[in-house]
């Protein structure tokens, strides 16, 4: 069966980021650089490979450095030119996006992840978009983690939201869903809560920050209706769209960073540098030193 192509891709960067003061006190956490990119290019990189041709980004006060950095640098350009630095100026021109292919709208209060989203309506449209939250990158062997899930879409259509395994004590942190009978690693969900009460989780798989929705859950998210820790979330409103419409379970094979929090920020630091030719193996020579 043919399903509706998903070329949009929307990137919630409206946070405030307190978990990483003072470092986010005049900088985006997104812009913070795990080796040598910044966040948010590591999560435009997976939309990228997986075939998406819109970016639409949800900024808020503060988050014009995300804005300029998807912008070109004639100045810098131009000093790079006359130096014959060749491989910068490559790598600059890769990293830009093709004019016309990234859009940018605010979410002027902070109201919450689903209220950030919302924000998107008039961008997305009537189409099936995918939601990447850019405090989380991954890592995979193989196809990244959107990739993944669009091989699964492709088949079902719907609405497809990755999941991890989590520990039971780490759960309350995490959007949980309930699965029923399917086949490894795709299961049709039954049930999702955000932030469940400590040991109330329906089951140890977390929403590790990728989704692919469909359009409909806009009409949900316009209720505004306040869910865990008195923001309007994402999760609630696919509780609401999950009476219309099939959501499936895909279980990410790979490995997911939380760079919004430090020990996930510094992590990812160590497992993408240790995968990079280049730095991996003098970076594994220092590590034994260190430790
Ligand atoms: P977080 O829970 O990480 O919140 O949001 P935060 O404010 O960015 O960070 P801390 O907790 O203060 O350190 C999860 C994702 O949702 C986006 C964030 O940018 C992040 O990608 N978000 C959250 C918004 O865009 N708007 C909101 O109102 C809330």
């Amino acid at each position: 069966m043919h399903h509706k192509p998903v070329r949009k891709a929307v990137f919630p960067v409206a946070g405030l980021g307190t978990r990483f003061l003072p470092a986010t006190k005049a900088m985006p956490k997104e812009m913070l650089t795990v080796v040598d990119r910044p966040v948010i290019q590591h999560v435009v990189d997976e939309a990228r490979e997986a075939g998406i041709e819109h970016l639409i980004f949800v900024t808020g006060r503060n988050k014009s450095a995300i804005e300029d950095y998807f912008d070109r640098q004639p100045e810098l350009e131009q000093a790079l030119a006359e130096r014959g630095r060749t491989h910068e100026l490559k790598l600059l021109a890769d990293v830009l996006p093709q004019a016309g292919s990234a859009s940018f709208t605010r979410q002027q209060d902070p109201l919450g992840l689903g209220h950030a989203v919302w924000c998107a309506r008039e961008l997305v449209g009537d189409e099936p978009f995918a939601l990447l939250l850019p405090d989380m990158i991954t890592q995979s062997p193989g196809k990244r983690c959107l990739a993944q899930m669009l091989d699964v879409y492709n088949q079902t259509g719907g609405n497809v939201i990755a999941v991890e395994e989590t520990t039971p004590e780490d759960a309350h942190k995490f959007g949980i869903v309930a699965t029923g009978a399917g086949k490894d690693p795709v299961w049709p969900i039954t049930g999702m809560v955000e932030k469940p009460p400590k040991g109330t989780a329906p089951s140890n798989l977390y929403i590790m920050g990728r989704y692919i929705l469909q359009p409909e859950i806009f009409s949900l998210l316009s209720r505004m209706e306040k869910g865990a820790g008195g923001e309007i979330q994402i999760t609630d409103a696919m509780v609401h769209l999950m009476g219309q419409q099939p959501f499936n379970a895909v279980r990410h094979q790979g490995r997911t960073f939380d760079c919004g929090a430090k020990i996930g920020f510094l992590t990812a630091n160590v497992a993408f540098g240790l995968a990079r030719a280049d730095l991996g193996p003098e970076l594994k020579v220092e590590l034994a030193k260190l430790i």
